[in-house]
């Protein structure tokens, strides 16, 4: 061998044993991250950055692996995979939580509750936000944060601008004794489904309307199948992004630290998108012709906001009284500033 080429030998092997040194010792810590959205939404986009974050911050001692769309398990059966140490990482909306045994999560569920979303994250940030969270230890669940999503518009196959015109209609709900005592006070038949199921129950009849923020309703492609929508901003959609507790306590204590960090940044990303995804979703179903967009006006507004002031009553003792205390001080504090 000439020594042009002994040297090269050389090189190649110095370089390979300084590339094994530099890359992790062991095999990545995995994190599987999965959720029932399209990865085009706000909480598809905030997974996905939370991904890139976390890697980087870990120097890939960490991988996520997102499971977008039901990829993995759809709404019945994430909590429990999640509970079982199957996936590590979830972010179910907070209507979700009530099946748990977690019924406080479902005072984000009233209607009219927030006035603004600086309401909201008065509660979601400060200490309100952390004593739900630390309800779901005891489920062998630890909450990380709160991911923004938006406010709910309300859709069926005809105009939706009194609360009278809710009667008799079949109405797609999470699985939140909130939400089912909100359809019934508008008059209609509330019916629990998972999210994978709505396209079909639509297309089928099973049900006649659904409610959820345009970013879901677009990318669920409902407005294929419902010719109005009305923006009433009735009620609130956002998440909770939790890990398995096990898992999380089980990890070396700086990674832990690191994906915090990695999660903080990724939450200020969240509902820093969340706003102008719903705004483009829903320019996209205008755009699209399939669905006739009504904006309710701010005595419609009213109209309905009296027609379900009933149900913060009638779900105090599922809530508690305290809490919805705590969350109506947030939003007066707010509106007194
Ligand atoms: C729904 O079931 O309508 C939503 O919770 C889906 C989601 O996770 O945004």
């Amino acid at each position: 061998m000439n020594l042009v080429a002994w040297f090269a030998a050389i090189a190649v092997i110095f370089s390979s044993a300084q590339a094994r040194a530099e890359a992790p010792s062991q095999a990545p810590i995995v994190i599987k991250f999965s959720h029932v959205v399209a990865a085009d939404t706000p909480k598809g986009k905030a997974a996905e950055r939370f991904k890139q974050l976390a890697e980087k911050a870990t120097g890939g001692r960490v991988r996520v692996d997102v499971h977008p769309n039901n990829q993995l398990y759809k709404d019945k059966e994430e909590l429990e995979a999640l509970q079982l140490g199957a996936v590590q990482m979830l972010a179910p909306s907070l209507a979700k939580f009530g099946p748990l045994g977690v019924r406080e999560f479902e005072v984000f569920d009233l209607p009219y509750i927030f006035p603004s979303k600086e309401v909201l994250y008065r509660v979601t940030e400060g200490p309100v936000g952390q004593g739900l969270l630390k309800k779901l230890e005891s489920k062998g669940i630890t909450g990380l944060a709160f991911w923004d999503n938006g406010f709910k518009v309300m859709s069926s196959n005809k105009p939706l601008r009194t609360p009278a015109d809710f009667k008799g209609l079949k109405m797609r709900i999470q699985p939140s004794k909130v939400l089912d005592a909100q359809m019934r006070a508008l008059g209609a038949s509330p019916q629990a489904l998972s999210f994978n199921e709505v396209y079909q129950a639509l297309q089928s009849g099973v049900v006649d309307g659904t409610e959820n923020p345009p970013s879901n309703f677009y990318t669920q492609r409902m407005h294929e199948m419902q010719r109005h929508l009305t923006v009433s901003n009735h009620g609130y959609l956002g998440y909770a992004v939790i890990v398995n507790k096990k898992f999380w306590d089980g990890l070396p204590s700086g990674i832990r630290t690191a994906l915090e960090g990695a999660m903080r940044e990724a939450t200020v990303y969240a509902n820093a998108i969340a706003q102008k995804e719903n705004e483009e979703a829903l320019e996209a179903i205008r755009k699209s012709g399939k669905t006739t967009i009504y904006v309710l006006s701010d005595k419609e507004r009213e109209e309905w906001r009296r027609a379900l002031l009933a149900v913060h009553r009638e779900m105090e003792p599922r809530i508690g009284k305290d809490l919805l205390a705590e969350v109506y001080r947030a939003a007066s504090v707010y509106a007194g500033r």
